[in-house]
């Protein structure tokens, strides 16, 4: 069978972020003020979402990049912002659409979702005062070409944040996790993970990493690997503030099968010991947080 082409390509990641927007608006609708109270959010994302959500003002132009179902600039538009989110899947920015206008005259700003391919996107020059961009750039075959733009797009001293995965995961975080996942509740019953170790043995904690890494979920996973984009943002930009994430436990986190009264007492322990161990340098984390100006 040939090689898919690039728009092939391009049309499956539309439509598995679409059928992802769906599924996850029917339980809980794409407004941040309710998903930060999801577990895996109060556990890994609320307090650095709602840090970066203190920097928008209103009547500030912003942009966000790879915005699926539209909730990050949603909650721009509801601080005040004039908030514009772009993706190339028209299906999720049709659940983003549909839920900002469920909201009518109670938004505090204006928000506006629009279709586009971020590999050869061409953006307006010096119009936002901040821009975007969460767990999208390393899907990306033309992230140097992005980098580019939203470095035009910034006004002069404007703000890009980045939340993504730099690098490849560590073999110190694969064992962890592997070690986690064996002893912890998960979807996978004991008898199975018994079963996996004595099939896979030594070779398990490669299949952990290949699944931390999301490998084969998207036809772009991991297509911007060849870059390195904290580089060249670094080249562009002044970094202002660098956030290591902790490395397992997001991962451990969506893996984990317990309820919330078990559940969130042992994960933020569990935050707490890796965010040490990231820090003593044991465990390495390739999640990433950046705060940059446009010098
Ligand atoms: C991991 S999801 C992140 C979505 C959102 N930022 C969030 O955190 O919920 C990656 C997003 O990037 C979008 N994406 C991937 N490749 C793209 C491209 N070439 N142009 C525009 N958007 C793209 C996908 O459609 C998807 O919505």
């Amino acid at each position: 069978m040939s090689e898919p082409t690039y728009e092939q390509k391009l049309a499956g990641e539309a439509d598995l972020w679409g059928a992802d927007a769906e599924r996850s608006a029917q339980s809980v609708p794409p407004d941040w003020r309710q998903h930060q109270n999801l577990r895996h959010n109060i556990i890994y994302h609320k307090r650095d979402i709602n840090i970066f959500l203190d920097h928008i003002q209103p009547g500030m132009r912003t942009l966000e990049l790879g915005c699926g179902s539209g909730w990050l600039t949603l909650a721009m538009a509801q601080r005040g912002a004039q908030a514009t989110g772009m993706d190339i899947s028209e299906r999720a920015l049709e659940v983003a659409r549909r839920y900002a206008e469920s909201l009518g005259e109670s938004l505090r700003g204006s928000v506006t979702y629009a279709t586009a391919d971020l590999n050869t996107i061409e953006l307006p020059a010096a119009r936002y005062d901040v821009i975007a961009v969460k767990g999208t750039l390393h899907h990306l075959m033309r992230m140097d070409h992005v980098i580019a733009e939203m470095h035009k797009a910034l006004k002069p001293s404007g703000l890009l944040w980045v939340s993504d995965s730099h690098g490849e995961e560590s073999l110190s975080t694969a064992l962890v996790a592997s070690g986690l996942m064996f002893l912890l509740p998960t979807h996978v019953s004991y008898g199975e993970k018994i079963r996996g170790l004595l099939r896979f043995g030594t070779r398990a904690p490669s299949r952990i990493k290949a699944s931390i890494e999301a490998e084969g979920l998207s036809p772009f996973e991991g297509a911007g690997r060849e870059f390195d984009w904290l580089q060249l943002i670094r080249e562009q930009f002044t970094i202002e503030q660098y956030i290591n994430s902790p490395a397992v436990t997001g991962y451990i986190t969506h893996q984990v099968r317990l309820p919330d009264w078990a559940a969130l007492p042992l994960l933020r322990t569990l935050r707490v010991v890796d965010e040490t161990l990231v820090r003593v340098g044991v465990l390495h984390n390739s999640g990433i947080i950046l705060y940059a100006r446009k010098g």
